[in-house]
């Protein structure tokens, strides 16, 4: 197959949901499809659930599991379809942002009853952000749902993005009787105790008298009247609105039981994205260039802890990447050559040699790299769009066991790297700080540490707000905020200045006060 081809089948993308809207269910009944698992309840199990904040040791396992299905890639008339895993905590959000960052298209799942809830709009925020393109699937129409405009409109407001849907439920929970595909104009019938997939009923002519039979006079005149509406409401479905960012095609189904899930992939297939060009800070780089490049969005440590084993994962830009071919790793200025790089197919690890645009690799690693590093050919080049999201809650961190300060340093500098949490240093008192997105957090780096490096710490509460990130060109604007702050900067672990609000009132204080400083709430600007 010629390197062209191997791009055009290629379709990288992540299912994201609030907990409980049913990634999970939908990602098995994908991989189902693909012959990549043959029963269900084989993903099931890479799920923290809500009540196992402190359950350290199936998070452990859970982490475990989670490396092979990290990744879930598999063959389906002719594609190759990559699922990337995003966790399902919502302490762990920073991941999946960072996940975000590495596909080319996203499907969503709401869950039919509750509609839009608070961690769909974030993680669409972080979409729109990026236009990265994104299906809406309606889970669990089995169940007594919202009227269906009413949640297309819910959809629309919450989430700020045109809809189109391309199949219409038939009623829901008890009296679910199945969808209209309007994309390829089709009847499919819901039946619970059959989860073969349906082929359908092909309609030339709604006003055709089978509809009627197959769903009895009231439903089949609610039907006609609510596509009648529809198509008045909403125009044509035009691919490239989707493929830009501003229009989300809607499917309806049931994951549970199968229904809706092979029309959502074969859409899905049709329409979705194939690895598109990335801006790097340099330039823009293509992925039908022959140079390889990459970068790394995710690293997984210390799967194994009897070997300090990392895996990092490599989002393939352009080009081809080869087995033991050199590669220069841009921040480090070095070469290196991947001996062993695995690939994900049917939820297992294996040694490949080749990876095309799309391709996640996954590379053993033993401190070499971490989150936004690039690797290319020998062009010094710089990714962009990986950003370390501004953290919500701070502690500072202390040596709860003087014997192990070097095994703290140790853990403490890799868990970073692996984007648990980001570290500042305050500069005043040099105290280190943690700071995370969810609560859960602080707990695993605990835990982990003691387990994987033998250390022991302590978290003790700080009062701050925010951390910012601050530059100017007025240099000595810059110099009079860092005298008159000086207790409260810090910087990053990458040297970076870092002001650290007590209260969103002192941080709009000196915003006004210092009007030539930038005050950033992301690392990347
Ligand atoms: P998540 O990954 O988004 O957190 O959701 P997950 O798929 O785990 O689904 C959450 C719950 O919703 C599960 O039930 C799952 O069986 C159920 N579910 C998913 N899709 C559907 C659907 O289409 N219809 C119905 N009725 N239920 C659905 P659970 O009881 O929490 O878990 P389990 O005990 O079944 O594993």
């Amino acid at each position: 197959m010629s390197f062209e081809s191997e791009i055009e089948r290629r379709k990288t993308f992540a299912i994201v949901s609030h907990p409980d809207a049913g990634k999970t269910t939908l990602t098995e009944k994908l991989l189902l499809f693909g012959g990549a698992i043959h029963i269900a309840g084989a993903v099931k199990s890479n799920k923290i659930k809500k009540t196992a904040t402190s359950d350290f040791m199936e998070i452990e396992r859970q982490r475990g599991i989670s490396v092979a299905t990290s990744v879930m890639a598999f063959d389906y008339s002719g594609y190759k379809v990559n699922i990337l895993d995003t966790p399902g905590h919502q302490d762990f959000q920073e991941d999946t942002f960072r996940t975000l960052t590495a596909v080319d298209s996203v499907i969503i799942v709401i869950d039919a009853a509750k509609g839009v809830e608070p961690q769909t709009e974030k993680l669409m925020n972080v979409c729109r952000m990026r236009k990265t393109p994104v299906i809406v699937f309606i889970n669990k129409m089995d169940r007594p749902s919202e009227d269906t405009f009413y949640l297309l409109e819910e959809i629309e407001k919450q989430l700020q993005i045109n809809t189109r849907p391309l199949s219409w439920p038939i009623n829901s929970g008890p009296d679910f009787k199945g969808v209209y595909n309007i994309f390829n104009s089709s009847l499919q019938l819901f039946n619970p105790n059959v989860q073969e997939i349906d082929p359908g009923i092909k309609f030339e002519n709604l006003n055709d008298p089978e509809l009627e039979k197959q769903i009895g006079k009231k439903d089949a005149d609610t039907l006609r009247e609510e596509l009648e509406l529809l198509e008045g409401v909403y125009p044509e479905f035009d691919v490239n609105e989707y493929l830009e960012g501003n229009l989300a095609p809607v499917f309806f189904g049931s994951a549970l039981y199968n229904f809706g899930v092979q029309e959502l992939l074969d859409t899905f297939l049709k329409i979705a994205p194939t690895p598109r060009p990335r801006s790097s800070q340099e330039r823009l780089i293509d992925p039908y260039e022959q140079a390889f490049s990459g970068f790394v969005f995710k690293i997984h440590a210390n799967i194994d802890p009897n070997h300090r084993s990392r895996i990092a994962f490599v989002k393939v830009c352009s080009g081809t990447f080869e087995r033991n071919k050199p590669y220069y790793h841009t921040r480090l200025g070095k070469t290196f050559r991947i001996s062993s790089p695995t690939a994900f197919m049917a939820a297992k690890k294996e040694v490949i040699d080749e990876a095309y645009p799309g391709d996640i690799v996954g590379i053993p690693d033993t401190g070499n790299f971490i989150i936004g590093d690039t690797l290319t050919e020998g062009e010094n080049l710089h990714f962009k769009g990986i950003p370390s999201f501004s953290p919500e809650m701070f502690r500072y961190i202390e040596n709860a066991d003087p014997m192990k300060s070097k095994q703290l340093e140790k853990g403490v500098d890799q868990l970073m790297d692996e984007g648990v949490a980001q570290l500042f240093t305050n500069q005043f008192n040099t105290r280190k700080i943690i700071g995370c997105v969810g609560q859960l957090q602080f707990e695993v780096i605990q835990f982990r540490l003691e387990h994987e490096y033998g250390a022991k710490c302590r978290f003790e509460p700080i009062s701050m707000y925010k951390a910012c990130w601050i530059e100017s060109e007025n240099k000595n604007m810059l110099r009079e905020f860092k005298l008159r702050k000086a207790q409260k900067m810090a910087t990053d672990k990458q040297g970076r200045d870092v002001f650290m609000a007590d209260s969103q009132f002192i941080l709009q204080m000196a915003q006004q006060e210092f009007k030539d400083i930038k005050f950033h709430f992301t690392s990347e600007f």
